[in-house]
């Protein structure tokens, strides 16, 4: 009953508000960085985990934790234009070793936009990983979403990723 009258009521209001529709103030962002990742250099295990699988370069055993601390660029090439940065802990979170929890902020200077976006969500080593964006600072204030991040290239200790950012801001964050 309550379901039906609230269908009601979007009915008539649909009726009575034709104007009024929320997708018409979501606001969106699409954009594409790399993200140059060193073990040892930008990322550090801070702690090794106790069981599961053995250390390598793709995976990890079970509750490693690592600190990141990675430049963005517009390019794959690391000495292209900088926009930014991640900060992040992974924690290895399965245990073939190959997926983990990760937290992270990625601080942005670029296109006049500045600010940061936070995300969180379980990744996957070899695979291609959504990871949802749950919040952020400055310009990116209120924004959702999710980042998609890829293994582009490995060069021995050196990775790059490329992370495509889909970013939305509900209807609210558009008064700011
Ligand atoms: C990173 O440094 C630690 C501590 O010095 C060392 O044990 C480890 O083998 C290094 N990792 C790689 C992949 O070289
Ligand atoms: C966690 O997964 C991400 C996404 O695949 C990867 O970039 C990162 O290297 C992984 N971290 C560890 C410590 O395995």
């Amino acid at each position: 009953m309550a379901f039906s009258s609230i269908y009601l009521l979007t009915i008539i209001s649909l009726f009575l508000f034709p104007t009024m529709s929320i997708s018409t103030s979501l606001k969106s962002m699409h954009f594409t960085f790399y993200q140059h990742d060193i073990v040892n250099k930008t990322d550090f295990m801070i702690i090794k985990g106790i069981t599961g699988a053995d250390l390598s370069l793709t995976a990890s055993p079970f509750g490693s934790i690592f600190i990141l601390h990675d430049p963005l660029t517009i390019s794959p090439d690391p000495s292209s234009d900088l926009i930014g940065h991640a900060e992040g802990a992974t924690i290895t979170s399965s245990f073939d070793g190959l997926d983990n929890l990760s937290i992270g902020k990625f601080t942005l200077n670029f296109r006049a936009h500045k600010g940061s976006f936070s995300v969180l969500g379980s990744v996957n080593n070899l695979k291609p990983s959504d990871i949802p964006v749950v919040g952020g600072t400055g310009d990116f204030m209120f924004v959702q979403g999710f980042l998609r991040s890829s293994l582009v290239d490995i060069k021995g200790l050196y990775f790059v990723y490329k992370v495509e950012a889909n970013l939305y801001w509900p209807p609210f964050a558009t008064t700011l």
